[in-house]
């Protein structure tokens, strides 16, 4: 008797909201979207599930109630394994001629190369990868490359250490490869030799739940891989995705996901590139994180001390607003309910920005004052208006918004870092050191790994190097 025969007795009924709920968790959990039009095709997951097992009663009550880790299976069910070597030829085309080769000759001082393979299913894609570079550098070569693969099933990962493939795999793949680097290790079988197998490093590795990088070991990566994956994914979590792996990748590196995948609003941070008929996104220089522009911020962090030397304590008064006529006085809501109506604001927000960026400054400024007058709870409003006066040389009007922002979040990092910037340009020095240690000990309390709001896609540990590195200059 088979599998299947032998446990399909569960004759459970999901109710449709325990489907709903079911797709939600996934959905925040992994990534994966099979809420609206696609909660039948979970129904049929998860019902081979409970067929496929002795437990459908346990495996049903963990369903129900979330309890998804207890499933074994579980993401192996959801989750779309589908690779195979160099697949997408003009991509390893691209790479085996243009860029490899590039990469090889920029780092020939470092012998350094980290690649991350992220949703690797069961390891062709990083495995090809180990071998066009030792196609490139030879089997001999003392260069240091890393390579990690990480996916979000471990199933599939045992499967990928194991580097045992059929023919299946090799579809589309020219035969050199199978034939150069892969032995017969039972008929039909073809496992593929250690030394390529050693270059990769496989973990587990939820893209949703990070961290980022995925290993301690490695901080930065000349090329991230992630195709076929996001596809799956909601936008905005595409987007924070996207955003995380900017992040990470060293200046000039590319991101190497399919066009699909890539948000139709193009996100600036990438810039997309045309190699051999595919596209890559190689990361772009960073903007700004604010309307201050880059030079007077580098200005101030190389040589903090030229602005002056006239000191002055920080104190309480200093971060709360004084009020004054145009200060709002009503007491302010809850982050909770501030970070919500933020959201809501954003594309006015967007806007003003977009006006500051091009330098017109007085009208960002006449926008932003009508939008801190109209939503005069919005932390974000304020700490637009304060980018926007120190833009513009207002120091005193530019630290008054800073301090109403932080009035409504005492733990607004980027507002307490760009007051640190004012009292650096002020030659504040005492006042300074103390706003950037604020900064520090905001971030001391986040993740290494997680975004920095209104940063523009800093992370907490580059905003923390930033700010010792003040500190330090002091
Ligand atoms: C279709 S395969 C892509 C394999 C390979 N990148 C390629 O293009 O040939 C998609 C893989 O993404 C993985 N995946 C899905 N959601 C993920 C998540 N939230 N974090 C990490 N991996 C995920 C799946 O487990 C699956 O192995």
């Amino acid at each position: 008797m088979d599998k299947m025969n032998a446990f399909s007795k569960s004759t459970h009924k999901f109710q449709p909201e325990q489907l709903v709920f079911i797709a939600n968790q996934i959905k925040e959990r992994y990534g994966l979207d099979y809420t609206g039009d696609k909660l039948k095709d979970l129904e049929r997951k998860i019902q081979s599930l409970l067929q496929n097992t002795a437990q459908s009663d346990v495996y049903f009550h963990y369903l129900v109630s979330g309890n998804f880790n207890c499933i074994p299976n579980f993401i192996n069910e959801l989750t779309i394994p589908e690779t195979y070597f160099l697949r997408n030829r003009n991509l390893f085309e691209a790479l085996q001629h243009v860029i490899l080769p590039e990469l090889i000759k920029r780092k020939k001082y470092t012998h350094q190369i980290n690649i991350w393979s992220a949703g690797c299913s069961s390891g062709e894609e990083p495995y090809s990868v180990a071998i066009l570079l030792t196609e490139l550098l030879g089997a001999n070569h003392h260069w240091q490359i890393k390579i990690i693969a990480t996916d979000v099933n471990p199933e599939i990962l045992k499967k990928a250490k194991k580097a045992v493939y059929t023919e299946w795999s090799f579809r589309g793949t020219p035969s050199w490869l199978k034939e150069k680097y892969f032995s017969e290790v039972l008929p039909g079988k073809f496992q593929l030799k250690a030394e390529v197998r050693q270059m990769v490093t496989f973990k587990m590795h939820n893209l949703v739940d990070g961290p980022y990088p995925p290993v301690s070991g490695v901080q930065r990566f000349d090329l991230i891989f992630c195709r076929n994956v996001l596809i799956y994914m909601p936008k905005a979590t595409v987007i924070e995705i996207l955003t995380k792996f900017y992040a990470i990748l060293d200046d000039d590196g590319y991101l190497i996901t399919g066009p699909s995948e890539f948000p139709s609003l193009k996100l600036k941070k990438y810039k997309p590139k045309t190699v051999r008929g595919t596209i890559l996104y190689q990361k772009a220089k960073p903007e700004p994180s604010n309307p201050i522009s880059e030079t007077r911020l580098k200005k101030n962090i190389d040589s903090p001390r030229k602005a002056g030397k006239k000191v002055r304590l920080l104190s309480a008064k200093d971060v709360i607003p004084q009020r004054n006529e145009s200060a709002p006085v009503e007491s302010p809501k809850s982050s909770e309910i501030q970070n919500k109506h933020d959201n809501l604001l954003n594309d006015e927000l967007t806007q003003i920005r977009r006006l500051a960026d091009k330098g017109l400054l007085g009208e960002a400024r006449k926008l932003c004052e009508e939008y801190v007058k109209k939503y005069p709870f919005a932390k974000r409003g304020y700490f637009y208006l304060g980018n926007i006066y120190l833009e513009m040389g207002d120091l005193a009007k530019a630290e008054e918004n800073f301090k109403r922002a932080l009035y409504f979040d005492p733990n607004y990092a980027m507002a307490h870092f760009n007051l640190g910037t004012i009292y650096l340009m002020q030659g504040k020095s005492e006042q300074a050191q103390k706003t950037f240690k604020n900064v520090l000990g905001i971030l001391q309390k986040m993740e290494p790994s997680a975004s920095v709001p209104d940063s523009d896609g800093l992370v907490v540990s580059q905003l923390a190097s930033m700010a010792q590195t003040i500190i330090a200059g002091q």
